[in-house]
């Protein structure tokens, strides 16, 4: 059995960090840091066994090509600007998620990647999530609830065994920064109907009431009956005087899933957009591959 990598599955964590960084080493330094962070991760993982310790590591295109020798991950790419520029692509090298129940593990395990890495690498940009109250994003609607659960969570999440690839996984990110000042001017009413579900209760909205450019007509895609399923792995950032929003991670064993959803949401389908763009925007926005456990520790 393929090992998928620790951070992707995890349910119920509490924080997260997410390091993006660019490659300026040779690849063996990278290949040498990967087996280092695999080490500390289990290491750290035995001292706190109770705090659902985990961790990815992925790859933009350009360097997974190289590590891989070119083997592998078809359908990954770079990221690019969707919806004429209204989704930047700010593609970076390598993607560090870490995630548990605690912020304090959580930092010395991104001590741990850092110096394992080294001048290996160059940190673009380093985000810290925590959960916000009953599962809920900074807009006040729950996050998260659609998400596949249990068995469904691999299925969904990490490429099939015996196929190339098994247990690896795409990744995409972008950090959304929210207009809650924006968002607050709109009613509960306005509110449900941008998301299509209801905020309190958290239900779908009735198929009458359910807008096509509502978040959920945008992403509730579905191709010969059967839904385009992804795993989220979302959570809230930021400072409450400054900038802040969602940092928004998905896995997915098909980078298609997601790619259908973000052009649906930006207008590149049907030249409709997602009505959650009226007081949110992405600043970022990249796609990665990553290799299972065992891939990456013999790489
Ligand atoms: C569902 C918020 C970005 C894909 C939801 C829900 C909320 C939400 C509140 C409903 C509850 C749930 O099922 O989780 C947000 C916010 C975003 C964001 C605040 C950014 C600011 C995205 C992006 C994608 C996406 C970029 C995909 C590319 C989905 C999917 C569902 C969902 C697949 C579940 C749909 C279903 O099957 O019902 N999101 N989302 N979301 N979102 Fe997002
Ligand atoms: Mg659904």
């Amino acid at each position: 059995m393929t090992q998928i990598q620790s951070g992707i599955l995890l349910e119920h964590c509490r924080f997260a960090i997410y390091i993006e960084a660019n490659v300026q080493g040779d690849l063996d330094a990278i290949r040498q840091a990967c087996r280092t962070f695999c080490h500390s991760l289990a290491q750290v993982q035995a001292r706190f066994p109770d705090d659902s310790v985990g961790a990815v590591l992925a790859f933009g295109d350009t360097v997974w090509r190289d590590l891989s020798a070119g083997e592998g991950a078809s359908e990954l790419k770079p990221f690019v600007p969707l919806g004429k520029g209204l989704a930047p692509a700010t593609q970076r090298d390598l993607l560090i998620h870490i995630q548990s129940l605690r912020h304090d593990v959580n930092f010395l395990l991104a001590q741990a990647a850092l110096a394992a890495f080294g001048n290996s690498i160059q940190v673009v940009e380093e985000t810290h999530g925590f959960r916000g109250i009953e599962n809920r994003d900074l807009s006040g609607f729950v996050d998260g609830t659609e998400n596949p659960k249990g068995e469904q969570r691999a299925l969904v999440a990490a490429i099939a065994e015996g196929e190339p690839d098994a247990g690896g996984s795409y990744v995409m990110v972008q950090r959304w920064k929210h207009n809650l000042d924006q968002w607050q001017r709109f009613s509960v009413a306005q509110q449900e109907e941008i998301i299509g579900r209801t905020k309190q209760t958290d239900e779908e909205l009735p198929g009458d009431l359910r807008k096509e450019t509502s978040h959920l007509g945008r992403v509730d895609l579905k191709e010969e009956g059967k839904g385009l399923k992804i795993l989220r792995q979302s959570l809230p950032y930021g400072t409450a005087s400054g900038e802040h929003g969602l940092y928004f991670i998905t896995y997915c064993a098909r980078l298609y899933n997601i790619e259908k959803q973000l052009l649906s949401m930006f207008g590149d389908l049907d030249g409709k957009r997602d009505a959650m763009l009226r007081f949110t925007r992405p600043l970022t926005g990249s796609y990665y591959f990553a290799p299972s456990l065992t891939r990456l520790q013999a790489l």
